[in-house]
């Protein structure tokens, strides 16, 4: 999809506002995302770009709903609000069917086999290793 990155930074920056370091976190999986990807044959570029952008959004609503998330919540607020946010700009409804399953199973063991999924998780566990080093 044309100019992908840039709208969803777009709507990712409106959502999170002036969080700073949520932003921050997600252009940094996306960095990473990107760079793996090419080890793992099968995937859809665009997809892992909107899943990367995107895995975190549930922290936000569980948040505000909640006073506190974990991984277990993000799995399942996130997926929902991805879901508009990709709708929002357009995103083909079959490829925002697996970001939300892949933003819903970032968490916990994987119950998808998609190669995208794989690569979430490593690039959010690189980011996470760096950021609480
Ligand atoms: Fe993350």
């Amino acid at each position: 999809m044309k100019y992908l990155r840039a709208q969803l930074v777009r709507v990712l920056t409106r959502f999170f506002g002036s969080d700073d370091r949520r932003i921050e976190h997600a252009l940094r999986v996306l960095h990473h995302a990107e760079h793996i990807m090419g080890s793992h044959p099968g995937c859809d570029a665009d997809v892992v770009i909107a899943s990367a952008l995107l895995h975190d959004v549930g922290i936000k609503v569980s948040e505000e709903k909640l006073g506190y998330n974990n991984g277990m919540t993000q799995e399942e607020y996130g997926p929902p609000v991805a879901g508009d946010l990709l709708g929002s700009i357009g995103f083909p409804p079959d490829k925002i069917e697996i970001v939300k399953n892949i933003i819903g199973n970032h968490h916990s063991p994987s119950r998808y086999d998609y190669p995208e999924l794989a690569v979430l998780k490593e690039a959010d566990q690189i980011v996470n290793r760096d950021e609480a080093a």
